[in-house]
């Protein structure tokens, strides 16, 4: 119930200004989310880096309905893949891009729109030698972004993308992109879905999550297991072993912020760990769903208003 009425208020405009003209907001946000500029972004990503961890970089933005914004985020995401290169990150760190940011709800023709804006961030990942994955947002785009993704894929063999296990779908999805060079990442999803195509039982979201693991670890494609939860990561891991994969075939994955000892203690034992490192000024949807995520962040969230 909570989780739903934080997920509508995510994308509520009056909601947002009120969260958004907070000064005492900021001090929250800064757990999730690595700064407001692409040079915060890539301190932040040198230092995960010396730890022995990998990267992926979001410039946040999403849902955008004009397209010179769109644009604009296209050349952010140059402008951070130049920076990656120079800084000498470009091994550990790739970018990960939602489409509804690069004109994907532009109307007549956000579909191809989004396509040549992510063809775009594509020829400059490769020109610097790092790789792309497609953020998966709510259930209505999930078509369209298997769609682009087939299609960039032609060009970018190694672009990647999310599948949600709340979905009824995202089994069989699996299976489908369970192949060789494929790039999936694998979370339980974090939108407010209804139950015509969505699980709305965790424990039943948790049983999709295993038997999407199952598919993803039996295929030849390299599954990133997005999760921070250590019963499905454990699993994960001895799937790996029942099918012979190599430490550098399948990689865990977790969000800035959230469980980072774990993290640490994940690659500590020989295993990819990558970080989902979001940054920019729109971080207003991320940070609503990271709250969602967890009763707990609510209260640290309202205490942190209230006591200040
Ligand atoms: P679960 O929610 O069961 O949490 C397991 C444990 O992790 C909790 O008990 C708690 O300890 C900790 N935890 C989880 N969330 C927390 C939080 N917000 N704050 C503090 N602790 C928390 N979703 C989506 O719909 N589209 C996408 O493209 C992506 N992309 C993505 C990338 C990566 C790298 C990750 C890790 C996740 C996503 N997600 C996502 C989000 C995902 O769908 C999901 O909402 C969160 O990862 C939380 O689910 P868990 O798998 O961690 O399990």
């Amino acid at each position: 119930m909570l989780r739903s009425v934080m997920l509508t208020a995510a994308r509520s405009g009056a909601m947002r200004g009120l969260v958004e003209a907070n000064p005492l907001t900021r001090t929250v946000v800064d757990r999730f989310v690595a700064g407001s500029d692409s040079r915060e972004a890539i301190g932040v990503t040198a230092r995960l880096a010396e730890e022995g961890l990998q990267v992926t970089l979001d410039h946040l933005g999403e849902d955008t309905t004009d397209a010179t914004r769109a644009d604009d985020t296209v050349r952010a995401y140059q402008g951070l893949l130049s920076e990656l290169h120079h800084a000498g990150l470009a091994d550990r760190a790739e970018v990960s891009v939602k489409l509804s940011a690069v004109g994907q709800q532009l109307s007549p023709d956000g579909e191809k729109i989004a396509l040549d804006n992510a063809r775009r961030i594509c020829e400059s990942a490769a020109a610097v030698g790092t790789t792309v994955t497609l953020d998966m947002e709510d259930h209505t785009t999930t078509d369209m972004t298997l769609r682009t993704l087939s299609d960039l894929r032609v060009d970018f063999p190694w672009v990647g993308a999310v599948l949600q296990a709340y979905l009824h779908r995202t089994e069989q999805d699996c299976r489908d992109l369970a192949t060789a060079g494929s790039r999936v990442r694998l979370c339980k999803g974090a939108y407010s879905e209804p139950a015509s195509v969505a699980f709305q039982d965790k424990q039943e979201v948790d049983r999709s999550y295993v038997r999407c693991m199952r598919a993803l670890m039996a295929g030849g494609g390299h599954p990133m297991i997005a999760t921070h939860d250590p019963r499905m990561i454990a699993i994960a891991t001895e799937l790996a072993q029942r099918h012979g994969r190599g430490a550098d075939s399948y990689e865990f994955q977790m969000l800035y912020g959230i469980r980072p000892a774990e993290q640490r203690r994940i690659a500590a034992a020989g295993h990819n760990l990558r970080v989902y490192v979001p940054y920019g000024e729109e971080w207003y949807g991320y940070f609503m769903r990271r709250l969602a995520e967890r009763p707990a962040n609510i209260g640290f969230f309202l205490r942190s208003l209230l006591t200040r």
